[in-house]
């Protein structure tokens, strides 16, 4: 492997040094120190520019500081901020019709942080699993998938076969049964036990390393929801809003969640808006009092809510992903090196999987990347996830493409 050049400045050193020392160590970012963001790019405390290839995890969609995002939100901001739901605000009802209209359900929870709204959903599957579906007390199980990834909380990584994500955070949330990722088979066995209220499941593994299942998968997972009487919780957080080519990756086979769960873009990566959509049955069977975030539903997030969800339309972004995205699988997968071992993905969700002997190969790729002008980041060790903002044009597509070409050659 030749020597990486990968030299950090004195400025981000400081930067760097800052966030060592007075920061906890719960994440291993990249040495690269942002200042700016606009589209597609970003550029460092010296200027230099990058392709964002990671789009904060899929919740800048939209690009960096989208001129109608920011101007709604500087708008909203100048004039009311918070409420709490104490009281009733001018904005939130707005905010409740339009994103029920817009993905066709009867009401919204509005929550924060993605993960408040994974834990709002299954909130709301486990009282519905005893008031509709007549499980008896504390019995009710919902079904999740191994390899998945739902946040960060005590309840979420209860579930998680990740042991980075769950070791010695124990004791854990009991009422959750892992069955495996891609297997209608099993999905079949577990459904029909009768405490099962609800199956939890990303349409496309982000975190895993962007595992896209087989197609029928979804589809069918959702026929045996429906035949025993249990729950599809579609988590989109990380898929949905027009990530992978359609508003939500289960549109690709025309399944509706009985539980969405958005978030991330949602606000076009400007503050934490989430939600939860739900038909009456299921939404209503939480009663005032029994569910809630200071935060969530605020005015500015409900305004800012809405333009990001009319940009993703106004822009036509699920048709461009799907565009971009095609031809992105198609330049990668001309590129020869003995080191690409695989390219996946749907729409611009994607990832490269590196072979090397080297094990922190993956690392040292993006780390070459960076240098030459393009940050993205490995998940679980070999894989790297290849997600920009969906408003990238084909020059950039392939502009970057030859960059990833080149970092390539390095190792
Ligand atoms: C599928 C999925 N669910 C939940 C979460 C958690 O979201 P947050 O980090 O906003 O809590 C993520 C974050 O990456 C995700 O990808």
């Amino acid at each position: 492997m030749e020597a990486l050049s990968t030299a950090v400045s004195a400025r981000s050193q400081y930067f760097l040094d800052l966030e060592d020392k007075y920061g906890a160590h719960n994440y291993h970012p990249l040495p690269v120190v942002l200042s700016k963001g606009q589209g597609v790019y970003v550029w460092d405390v010296d200027d230099k520019k990058y392709f964002d290839f990671l789009s904060g995890y899929s919740a800048v969609n939209q690009g960096h500081c989208h001129p109608a995002i920011i101007s709604t939100l500087i708008e909203q901001a100048s004039v009311l901020t918070l409420t709490s739901r104490a009281f009733y605000s001018n904005v939130l009802g707005e905010y409740e019709k339009f994103i029920t209209e817009y993905f066709g359900y009867d009401k919204v929870l509005p929550m924060n942080t993605g993960v408040e709204a994974v834990e709002t959903a299954i909130k709301l599957c486990r009282r519905w699993g005893y008031e509709v579906k007549g499980v008896p007390e504390n019995k009710a199980t919902i079904l999740v998938c191994s390899h998945n990834f739902h946040g960060r909380t005590s309840t979420v990584i209860s579930f998680s076969s990740d042991p980075s994500s769950y070791s010695k955070f124990g004791p854990f949330m009991p009422g959750f049964k892992t069955i495996p990722y891609n297997d209608l088979n099993a999905l079949q066995e577990a459904a029909m036990d009768p405490n099962v209220c609800g199956f939890l499941v990303e349409p496309i593994q982000g975190e895993a390393g962007v595992v896209v299942p087989t197609e029928g998968y979804l589809s069918g997972a959702k026929k045996i929801c429906e035949d025993n009487h249990v729950l599809f919780i579609g988590d989109e957080i990380q898929t949905g809003l027009c990530r992978t080519g359609a508003l939500l990756a289960c549109d690709h086979e025309n399944v509706r969640p009985d539980i969405l769960i958005l978030g991330k873009a949602l606000s076009g990566g400007t503050l934490p808006v989430s939600a939860v959509l739900a038909d009456d049955e299921i939404m209503l069977t939480i009663k005032p009092g029994e569910h809630g975030s200071t935060y969530g539903g605020n005015p500015l997030a409900c305004k800012v809510a809405i333009t990001s969800l009319q940009v993703l339309k106004n822009e036509q972004l699920a048709a461009n992903a799907t565009a971009m995205g095609e031809l992105m699988r198609k330049k990668l997968n001309e590129i020869d090196s003995p080191f690409l071992k695989l390219v996946r993905g749907k729409g611009l969700l994607n990832a490269i999987i590196i072979e090397h002997q080297n094990p922190e190969a993956a690392w040292e790729l993006c780390l070459q990347m960076k240098e030459l002008g393009l940050l993205a980041k490995p998940t679980h060790g070999d894989k790297i996830r290849l997600a920009p903002p969906l408003i990238i044009n084909s020059g950039q597509v392939e502009e970057a493409v030859s960059i990833i070409k080149k970092a390539l050659t390095k190792l």
